[in-house]
């Protein structure tokens, strides 16, 4: 049976970080300790990546994955939190809570692990060792107002300030993992010279089946129908809320307070037409439409 017991609350440790600039990119100040550690990682050729900005749905493709690797079997897949299933590489460990190094030596290939960092400063042996990743991506707007909650919510995180004061750092790129667009078009062009499998949480949304299809492929599994429906319903926002091994509820509110706000908040496309203002929304639009000039990504936000 999985611990569903709430972790113990490190009384005093918990406090919110402050931006390091590392390699150009600005993450969190306790991840300097480790920083040179995590760049010199040694990935094995069998170690699948699982990449994203910061509340792109990471979580709900990892659990998809996980869902994939272990036939469907949901037994399996409710063995541990998502956390301690699928190691954070960059995690930078507290008193109570290993660093993503130290989980992923004690795994078992093959190894599912999780990355926010930009494309470019992903280990190298992950490319070095032929290793696949899977790299999901939500639209500016909806992910800036996820990440916003999610900076309300988790006491790890810098203060968000008001609304409009996080909304001019997620522009400016001045949060921890950096630049959105940076971010999603750094690893949109990197995706044909590497073995990565690009998504978006919006086709997710849209038709699951259609995309648990494309990573089933990808990772070179078959399932029948049958096992296909059952992985669309365990990983449906709905039950996922539900389950202690995926909504985070096993974390202290020190850490997470989900009497601010939850960890699986809404789950939609278009939840921005609830948080900007028509200015704000023409400052997106204008800096989207700069910023993707160059670049065949594209995104919908609204389904
Ligand atoms: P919202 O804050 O918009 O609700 P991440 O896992 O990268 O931190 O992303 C978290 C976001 O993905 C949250 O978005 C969360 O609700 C959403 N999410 C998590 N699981 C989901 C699911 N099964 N279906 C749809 N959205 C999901």
């Amino acid at each position: 049976m999985p611990n569903e017991d709430k972790m113990e609350c490190p009384a005093n440790v918990v406090k919110r970080c402050k931006l390091a600039i590392l390699d150009g990119v600005p993450l969190m100040d306790m991840m300097q300790k480790n920083w040179e550690q995590v760049k010199l990682f040694q990935a094995l050729p069998n170690d699948l990546l699982v990449a994203s900005y910061p509340k792109a749905g990471t979580t709900w493709l990892l659990e998809t994955v996980d869902m994939i690797l272990n036939d469907g079997d949901i037994e399996k897949c409710q063995r541990a939190p998502i956390y301690d299933r699928i190691p954070f590489l960059e995690e930078a460990g507290s008193a109570s809570f290993p660093t993503g190094l130290e989980q992923i030596a004690k795994m078992t290939p093959p190894r599912i692990i999780k990355t926010h960092l930009p494309f470019h400063v992903v280990p190298k042996s992950f490319w070095e060792q032929g290793c696949k990743a899977i790299y999901i991506a939500r639209n500016m707007k909806d992910n800036l107002v996820s990440y916003y909650h999610f900076h309300r919510m988790c006491r790890e995180m810098p203060e968000p300030g008001t609304w409009e004061e996080f909304f001019m750092k997620f522009l400016n790129g001045e949060v921890v993992w950096g630049s959105w667009d940076e971010h999603v078009i750094g690893w949109w062009e990197e995706r044909s010279s590497h073995r990565i499998l690009y998504l978006f949480y919006e086709d997710m949304k849209e038709d699951p089946k259609r995309e648990i299809i494309k990573v089933m492929q990808f990772l070179g599994k078959e399932l029948p129908e049958r096992i296909m429906d059952k992985i669309i319903h365990h990983t449906s926002f709905d039950v996922m809320k539900e389950n202690p091994m995926t909504n985070h509820s096993t974390l202290p509110n020190c850490i997470l307070d989900n009497s601010v706000s939850s960890f699986m908040r809404k789950g939609i496309v278009g939840d921005w037409k609830n948080h900007l203002t028509v200015a704000q929304n023409e400052v997106c639009d204008k800096q989207y439409s700069s910023k993707m000039a160059d670049s065949t990504l594209q995104f919908r936000f609204i389904l």
